[in-house]
C-alpha cells in the first residue's frame, strides 16, 4: 500500500501578543526579538483550547480532503499542552468531527512530535492496517510558558495544524521509495533532555497551588544555547541522511518544511545543506514556536496558497525536546 496527504487544515486564534506586548512583561524589545529569531507576534488562545483547536484544524483539513468524518479510521493528536488528560484529545477531536469509527490516541514527542504522528500513521497505512488518518499538531503552550523569563516566553504561540492522509491502494514494490512511501529517520537522545524541560502540574511534590504556579520548573525551561546548536547540527544530518537512504537528490526536493522555531536555526540548516532559503518556507514572523503544530499549520499554508505541486518532493523536519529530531520525505500527489 503507498499513502498520500489529501487535504490540509489548521486554526489560528484572533487573539494576538506582538513583540511590544512582551516587552511590558519582561526586559526585552521588539529589535531584540526580531533580530535573534524573526518571531514579531504570537496568537494565543483566547477562550480556545488545545482541543477546540485541534478539531477546527482537522475538520478544515477533511473539508479541504472532501473526506467525511465517517472515512477516518484513526485521529493522532500530537501535543505536549492538552487540557485534558483523559480522555484523550485525539477522543474529544473524534467526538466533536463524529468520526466514529476511528481508533484514537495523543503522541509527545515535543517539537518533533508531527514528523513522528505523520510517520507513525504512514506506518499503519503502507500496514494495510488502516486506509484513512486525521494527524493533527496542537498546542496551548501559553499555559506552559513563563511568562517572567525572557529567554523562553518571547518565543512560543498557540495554534492547529491537521493533515489527512490516505492510503491509495496500489501496492508499493520492493525498495520503500517507490510509489511515494519513503523511510523517515528519526532520532531521540534522552540524555540531553535537560536542555527543554517541564514538570508536570501532577507531579506536585507536596506543594501548594500557589507554591507551584510561582515554581518555576512547572513552565517550560531551557537551555536556549543548548538547543540552538543541537538543531543546526542535527537538523542538516537527519535531512542528509533521510535523502541518502531514499536515495533522492536533494535538487529533487521542492521545499523543506522545518519546524519554525527561530529564523537563524533555519537559515543555518539551509546553509549548511548548501539550499538556497527560498526552498525554506518560513512563517514564524507571525506565530512564533507552536511546537507540533508548526509544520502543518505551515503545510496548510502552503497548500491553501497553490504552492504546492502534483509531483512535488518536501521534506518535514522536526527537531526538540527529548532531545528528538527527524526528517521524512513527502511526495504531493493531492
Ligand atoms: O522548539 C525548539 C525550542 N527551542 C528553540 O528552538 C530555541 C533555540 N534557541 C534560541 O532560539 C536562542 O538561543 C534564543 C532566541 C532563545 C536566545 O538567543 P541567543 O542569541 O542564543 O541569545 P543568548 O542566550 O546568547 O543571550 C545573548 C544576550 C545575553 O546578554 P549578555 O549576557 O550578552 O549581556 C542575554 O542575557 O541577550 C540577552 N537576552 C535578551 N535580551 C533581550 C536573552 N534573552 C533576551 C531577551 N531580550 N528576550
Amino acid at each position: 500500500m503507498t499513502a498520500t496527504i489529501c487535504g490540509t487544515g489548521s486554526f489560528i486564534p484572533s487573539y494576538t501578543m506582538d513583540n511590544h506586548d512582551i516587552a511590558r512583561l519582561v526586559d526585552t524589545s521588539d529589535e531584540w526579538i526580531q533580530e535573534r529569531t524573526g518571531i514579531a507576534r504570537r496568537h494565543i488562545i483566547h477562550g480556545e483550547t488545545t482541543i477546540s483547536m485541534a478539531a477546527e484544524a482537522g475538520r478544515r483539513a477533511l473539508e479541504n480532503a472532501g473526506i467525511s468524518a465517517e472515512e477516518v479510521d484513526l485521529i493522532l493528536v500530537s501535543t505536549i499542552s492538552s487540557n485534558l488528560l483523559l480522555p484523550c484529545a485525539a477522543c474529544e477531536v473524534q467526538k466533536e468531527l463524529g468520526a466514529k469509527n476511528a481508533v484514537c490516541f495523543d503522541l509527545n514527542a515535543a517539537c518533533t512530535g508531527f514528523v513522528i504522528a505523520y510517520n507513525t500513521a504512514m506506518a499503519y497505512l503502507s500496514g494495510g492496517i488502516y486506509r484513512t488518518a486525521l494527524v493533527i499538531g496542537s498546542e496551548s503552550l501559553s499555559n506552559l510558558t513563563n511568562w517572567k523569563d525572557r529567554g523562553t516566553c518571547i518565543l512560543f504561540g498557540d495554534g492547529a495544524g491537521a493533515a489527512v492522509l490516505q492510503a491509495d491502494g496500489s501496492v508499493a514494490e520492493g525498495f520503500m521509495g517507490q510509489g511515494g512511501n519513503y523511510i523517515p529517520v528519526t532520532h531521540s537522545d534522552g540524555g540531553r533532555g535537560g536542555a527543554l524541560t517541564c514538570k508536570s502540574r501532577h507531579d506536585f511534590n507536596g506543594l501548594t497551588d500557589e507554591k507551584q504556579w510561582n515554581d518555576a520548573s512547572y513552565y517550560m525551561q531551557m537551555d536556549g544555547q543548548a538547543v540552538f546548536k543541537f538543531a543546526v547540527k542535527s537538523v542538516p544530518e537527519a535531512i542528509t541522511e533521510v535523502l541518502k537512504l531514499n536515495q533522492v537528490n536533494a535538487e529533487e526536493i521542492s521545499f523543506y518544511v522545518m519546524h519554525q522555531a527561530n529564523r537563524r536555526i533555519v537559515e543555518a540548516v539551509a546553509k549548511r545543506l548548501g539550499v538556497p532559503l527560498e526552498k525554506f518556507p518560513m512563517n514564524l514572523f507571525e506565530y512564533g514556536n507552536t511546537s507540533s503544530a508548526s509544520i502543518p499549520i505551515l503545510l496548510d499554508e502552503m497548500n491553501r496558497e497553490g504552492r504546492l505541486v502534483k509531483g512535488q518532493k518536501l521534506v518535514l523536519a522536526g527537531f526538540g525536546a527529548g532531545l528528538s529530531w527527524g526528517a521524512s520525505i513527502v511526495e504531493w500527489r493531492r
